[in-house]
């Protein structure tokens, strides 16, 4: 190639280069805007909803506190709290009942986030201090301290459960309650957090777990495992089943 026919070249490449930067820009930039406005939405949506809550509140005479405190929670990070509002009375019972509070060692709870079921434990017998209580969202942490001082608080990743319990729990945990959106994470995550929840149980000890899917939240047909299930809770909202499963 002569050299005019080589400069024309590199100029023609540099030109795509730049139209190529342009066009970058502008990506990035309606990007950015598309994100803000979501943002904005998001934070209007959720405004909306408190307005209403504190609405419904002052009308009805009532506190609906956990439940905006929730739905915020919800609009932030929809996926990791996997429910718009806290467990209902009826299902919080229902998961409380497949524990025994004769039984001696920890409880471990997962996710309890406003604590319906860490009430409902409380009320069947469970003395706090044999709580422990793993939960990610700070702001559910701070409720969890000021309600339950006596119990143990982990704020952290359930999935890494071993690390987090391993030297914690002084003796086998009778019993670990779920209320993680189990369902929202690969079947390899939720069974290495059942194998890890196992080992730092007792031998037949139960684990709790409600969804709000119609299938089990654990496939059956992997063995090592005992199934059972609760009736649908119909009163819940949505209506969820609790799934309790047993090392054979
Ligand atoms: C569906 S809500 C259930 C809350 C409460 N147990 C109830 O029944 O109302 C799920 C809870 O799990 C917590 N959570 C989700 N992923 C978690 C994780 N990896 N480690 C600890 N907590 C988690 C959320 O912050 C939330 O509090």
């Amino acid at each position: 190639m002569s050299l005019p026919a080589l400069r024309t070249f590199e100029q023609r490449i540099e030109r795509q280069l730049r139209l190529l930067e342009l066009r970058k820009t502008i990506i990035e930039r309606n990007i950015g805007r598309q994100i803000r406005l979501f943002e904005r939405k998001r934070d209007n949506i959720g405004k909306k909803i408190e307005e209403q809550a504190r609405l419904f509140e002052r009308k009805r005479g009532i506190r609906l506190d956990d439940e905006v405190r929730f739905i915020r929670s919800w609009l932030e990070r929809p996926l990791t709290i996997g429910a718009v509002t806290p467990s209902g009375k009826m299902l919080a019972r229902a998961m409380a009942r497949y524990v025994d509070p004769r039984s001696n060692g920890p409880v471990v709870e997962l996710g309890p986030g406003t604590g319906p079921v860490t009430e409902a434990l409380v009320q069947a017998g469970v003395a706090p201090s044999r709580l422990v209580l793993v939960e990610f969202n700070p702001a559910f942490c701070r409720i969890l301290r000021a309600r339950y001082p006596e119990a143990t608080l982990v704020q952290g990743d359930a999935y890494s459960l071993r690390r987090l319990l391993e030297t914690l729990l002084l003796q086998p945990a009778a019993a670990v309650v779920s209320g993680l959106p189990l369902v929202t994470k690969p079947i390899r995550m939720r069974l290495r957090l059942i194998r890890d929840a196992f080992d730092l149980m007792m031998p037949g000890a139960p684990f709790v777990q409600f969804t709000y899917s119609v299938a089990s939240p654990l496939p059956r047909r992997l063995g090592g495992f005992s199934v059972e299930a609760s009736e649908r809770i119909w009163m819940n909202i949505p209506p969820a089943r609790v799934w309790v499963y047993r090392k054979i």
